[in-house]
């Protein structure tokens, strides 16, 4: 694990903006799917949403929605004319999701993809202000390349569990064959990331990691 003590997600958490009653909501019915943990909560959804509001973001691509409320977070900080294109493949995860965007004011601006992000994101037309990678990790390297030909000149690409839990740290093996598979893909594209001229990044600690990533113009350096 980090070596953060335990207990400074939760004061993290408990020291951002609590957030209207519908994602209370959603968090409520994301225990029934047996994957909360697979949910970004708070901390990371008013991150997202406070990206989405200072960069003016107009146009947004999520790769993996589950119940919505990262989704939600970052069409709530869009403009009224603005679009958040998310994918995911699972049915019963975005009917949850569908539940609550149909209840609050920014669900109008979702655009749900039921299908492979792998597909999706080969027939979407650029440009977009931000992409949010947080779906299947072995696909994180397709899922980047996709988002730099995506992605507006000055947007900004954000990949979700780039620490893994601390994972990272370690060797390739963990928990059964999926987690080692996912943990060389995270591992993996955090060093092309790292190595690649095209962009300018940044790797942050929030919650279980989150690597902001940005197209290297020389203008913006
Ligand atoms: C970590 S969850 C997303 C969490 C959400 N962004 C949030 O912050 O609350 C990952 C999602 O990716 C979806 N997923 C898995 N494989 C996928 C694929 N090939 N294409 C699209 N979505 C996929 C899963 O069904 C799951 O809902």
């Amino acid at each position: 694990m980090l070596d953060f003590p335990a207990g400074i997600d939760e004061y993290a958490t408990a020291h951002t903006t609590v957030p209207d009653s519908v994602f209370d909501d959603i968090a409520v019915d994301v225990e029934a799917t047996g994957a909360a943990g697979m949910m970004s909560g708070r901390s990371v959804g008013y991150f997202l949403n406070t990206l989405v509001t200072i960069s003016g973001a107009k146009r947004v691509l999520e790769v993996g929605t589950f119940v919505g409320y990262s989704a939600l977070m970052m069409a709530s900080a869009l403009p009224e004319d603005g679009e958040l294109i998310t994918c995911d493949v699972s049915e019963d995860f975005t009917a949850i999701a569908r539940k609550h965007w149909a209840r609050h004011p920014a669900g109008k601006k979702i655009d749900l993809r039921l299908a492979p992000a792998t597909e999706t994101l080969e027939n979407l037309d650029p440009p977009f202000d931000l992409v949010f990678i947080d779906a299947d990790k072995k696909n994180y390297a397709f899922y980047y390349e996709k988002a730099l030909e995506l992605l507006a000149p000055r947007g900004l690409i954000v990949v979700d569990n780039v620490l893994w839990a601390g994972r990272v740290l370690g060797p390739d093996d963990a928990e059964g064959e999926m987690e080692e598979d996912a943990t060389r893909s995270i591992k993996s594209l955090n060093e092309t990331v790292q190595n690649d001229d095209r962009v300018v990044n940044v790797m942050l600690t929030v919650r279980d990691g989150m690597m902001l990533i940005r197209k290297a113009d020389a203008h913006l350096v």
